[in-house]
């Protein structure tokens, strides 16, 4: 089966997974990239057995209000009942790099805040160990030099993501050859660089369902 392919299986298996436990009020929160679009367009066929959606990006909150499907903000929003995204590489224990299309601090936000946390990739994505995947960064622009350095002496090879500004204005690092053996340590460390927005590290609060495409089906994780 063709990489697209198993995208379109993923994003069907949790459509099928969310839909019998969806009601009139639910509010799904929406990833980005090219298996949450999947997710996206198989989710336009049931657009009528739920409230709507909080996206985590301009992009896809686009392909979203395409579909006719409603996109709330999420300061108007108390409950979220799912998160749906893709990811860059996942582990075992369900840590994640995210941020590979730039819109890991508004994913981080939507999940922080979702009640299930539904990650969903085809089977590449799991790995033993994170960070053959460059760690996404976003900075504050000033800050960009600061937060290098600061990579640099954390054992990362920071690399400026050229003519890239995020939804939020920013710009991002991609730091290779991180020893990521801790997931949790990495992430608060540079999280408390001080310029640094966010990071693409998702290890606090990691996916709660991992599903995975492969040859033989979707397995779930968690
Ligand atoms: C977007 O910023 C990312 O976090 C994506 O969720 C991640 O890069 C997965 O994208 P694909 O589904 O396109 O591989």
């Amino acid at each position: 089966m063709s990489q697209d392919n198993l995208k379109k299986a993923v994003a069907e298996a949790a459509v099928k997974f969310i839909r019998p436990k969806l009601e009139k009020d639910t509010v799904i929160g929406v990833g980005t990239g090219s298996t949450a679009n999947c997710f996206i367009d198989a989710l336009a066929a049931i657009k009528d057995e739920f409230n709507g959606t909080v996206a985590s990006s301009e992009a896809s909150a686009k392909r979203l209000q395409g579909h006719g499907i409603k996109v709330h903000e999420l300061n108007q929003i108390d409950q979220l009942a799912f998160y749906v995204d893709g990811a860059d590489e996942a582990n075992e224990r369900l840590e994640l790099i995210k941020g590979g299309g730039g819109a890991l601090t508004r994913e981080k936000i939507v999940a922080a805040v979702a009640d299930l946390f539904i990650c969903i990739a085809d089977d590449s994505k799991l790995v033993p160990l994170l960070g053959t995947f460059p760690l996404p960064v976003e900075v504050i622009p000033m800050a960009r030099s600061h937060v290098a350095r600061e990579i640099v002496s954390l054992g990362g090879k920071p690399v400026y993501r050229n003519g890239f500004v995020t939804d939020n204005g920013n710009i991002i690092l991609d730091i290779h050859h991180m020893d990521i053996g801790r997931p949790i340590k990495v992430e608060e460390a540079l999280n408390h660089i001080t310029g640094v927005v966010c990071n693409g590290l998702f290890a606090r609060r990691p996916a709660d369902k991992l599903f995975l495409a492969g040859p033989e089906g979707v397995r779930i994780l968690g």
